[in-house]
């Protein structure tokens, strides 16, 4: 008789925290009020998350694609961001949280570059949990990324582990679960190579609207996945 498999709490679940805009059109609001709104929904999830056992969050908070957008909304965006990481870097020692960021420099305003500098060499020792931002993140160029590191070295031939040790975050696991929100069911660019046997967890839920309790739907749902990892 097969067994319901209960597996572990995952150590690192990533989530592409999707549908501020939709939330906002719903209540004829400006698109970034949305963006405020999930930033709410990031600060409930972090604490769910710390709660539950997670040990590691990576959240796709722009994507290398979201430039296209109108730039009022890029600079709210970016407003949105640069007071979230300023509030994080002075709480991170309180909850032991190790801010990282993941993504391409260029072409990122150089403020936002000091303040990512700053966050991440000021929680450095944090050792409780790790909350690693995907900003102006996209698979491919970190895949693109970690090739031309390797070509630099002077590899010929390359193996998946020296991938693996030349993405933005060597040191991160792959994700367990990635979690979508607003009902799309795609990655997006999103941890392409880490995602490779990552379970995936679907919701109609609009971000703004994500909390503990959605968060928990998640985990109940991953517990009871076949992990099989190609075997039988
Ligand atoms: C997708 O919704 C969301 C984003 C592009 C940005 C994510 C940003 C936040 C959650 C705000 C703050 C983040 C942090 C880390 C503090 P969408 O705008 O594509 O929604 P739509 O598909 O309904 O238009």
């Amino acid at each position: 008789m097969s067994q319901t498999p209960v597996n572990p709490v995952p150590q690192h679940i990533a989530i592409i925290m999707d549908g501020n805009g939709r939330w906002a059109q719903e209540r004829c609001l400006p698109r970034l009020a949305g963006h405020n709104a999930g930033a709410k929904a990031v600060e409930r999830t972090l604490k769910a998350a710390q709660k539950a056992g997670v040990k590691i969050l990576t959240l796709y908070a722009f994507s290398t694609e979201n430039w296209t957008r109108p730039a009022d909304e890029i600079d709210g965006l970016f407003k949105l961001l640069e007071q979230t990481l300023s509030r994080y870097t002075k709480e991170a020692e309180k909850y032991g949280i190790r801010l990282l960021v993941s993504g391409a420099k260029e072409p990122l305003p150089p403020a936002i570059l000091k303040q990512i500098d700053q966050a991440v060499s000021a929680t450095a020792e944090n050792t409780q949990f790790i909350l690693n931002l995907a900003l102006n993140y996209g698979a491919r160029q970190e895949i693109v990324h970690a090739v031309n590191a390797l070509l630099q070295e002077g590899k010929k031939e390359i193996q998946p582990s020296d991938i693996s040790q030349h993405l933005y975050q060597p040191s991160l696991p792959d994700p367990e679960l990635i979690i979508r929100t607003s009902g799309e069911e795609r990655l997006s660019n999103f941890l392409l190579w880490q995602a490779a046997y990552s379970e995936f967890y679907f919701t109609p839920v609009l971000w703004p609207d994500f909390d503990e309790a959605e968060f928990e739907k998640a985990l109940s749902a991953y517990r009871t996945r076949k992990r099989r990892f190609g075997g039988l």
